[in-house]
């Protein structure tokens, strides 16, 4: 069986709004109620675990009733990182699920294929994390505003989520990251932790994340609501 982890557990603190992002209406819908709408749709989910906020337990019920989240197998409280609320939906986890797809509620653009292609390469390889090319020049900068480095910008991707795997590989990555006491910004980052590779999978629509309020009016002229 196939499951999902979607991460709502953030406080959105960069939106300056003093509700958690996640909760935040984009058009008729709270931002979270994108991401549970694909992977509702994705026929290859079978259980859903959403992670929120220990005090929006009640509201992410309500919100998954409204919206008739019928795969939705448990809403679970997330920690004080994404790595902490990430292994809180890890634990969650039936031991039927062999894949898991992982997914930061802040990008609303998610969609069933997309979400399908990253579980094909997780299935066949292990991993498949959805990714950009980076199209801006990238600048390294050790102090102030001043550049001290170029990267070489053919080389560089950025990965979003979904980012789904197998598993056992990925339970086994954070258990070692936790282990030595490590942080990871994001679940691939775990298996480059422990030297597993990390595959990519390119998504050339728009995947964005919602991280300052300007964001959630793109956001809504790109799904057109
Ligand atoms: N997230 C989470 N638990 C945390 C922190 C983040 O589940 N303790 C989730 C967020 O809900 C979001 C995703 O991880 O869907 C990506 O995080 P980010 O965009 O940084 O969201 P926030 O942490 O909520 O925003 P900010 O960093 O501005 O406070
Ligand atoms: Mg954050």
């Amino acid at each position: 069986m196939t499951a999902a982890i979607i991460l709502a557990a953030g406080r959105g603190e960069r939106m300056g709004a003093n509700v958690d992002k996640a909760f935040l209406s984009l058009g008729p819908k709270p931002l979270v109620a994108y991401s549970l709408l694909a992977f509702e749709s994705c026929a290859e989910i079978g259980a859903v675990v959403l992670v929120v906020r220990r005090e929006r337990l009640s509201a992410a019920a309500e919100i998954c009733r409204m919206f008739g989240i019928s795969k939705l197998l448990q809403i679970v409280p997330g920690g004080s990182s994404r790595q902490e609320s990430v292994c809180a939906g890890l634990a969650a986890l039936p031991p039927e699920a062999t894949l898991v797809a992982i997914h930061d509620s802040a990008r609303p653009l998610v969609t069933p294929p997309l979400i399908s292609a990253t579980l094909k390469s997780a299935h066949d390889k292990g991993s498949g994390v959805a990714a950009h090319k980076v199209v801006d020049t990238v600048k390294v900068v050790e102090r102030g505003t001043v550049v001290s480095a170029t990267l070489d910008r053919s080389k560089l991707w950025a990965s979003e989520t979904p980012q789904a795997f197998r598993t056992k590989l990925i339970r086994r990555a954070y258990d070692a990251v936790a282990e030595a006491g490590q942080t990871v910004t994001d679940d691939a980052g775990a298996l480059e932790f422990i030297g597993e590779k990390v595959h990519l999978v390119e998504w050339k629509k728009p995947n964005l994340k919602v991280t300052v309020a300007e964001d959630l009016v793109i956001a809504g002229e790109l799904l057109r609501i």
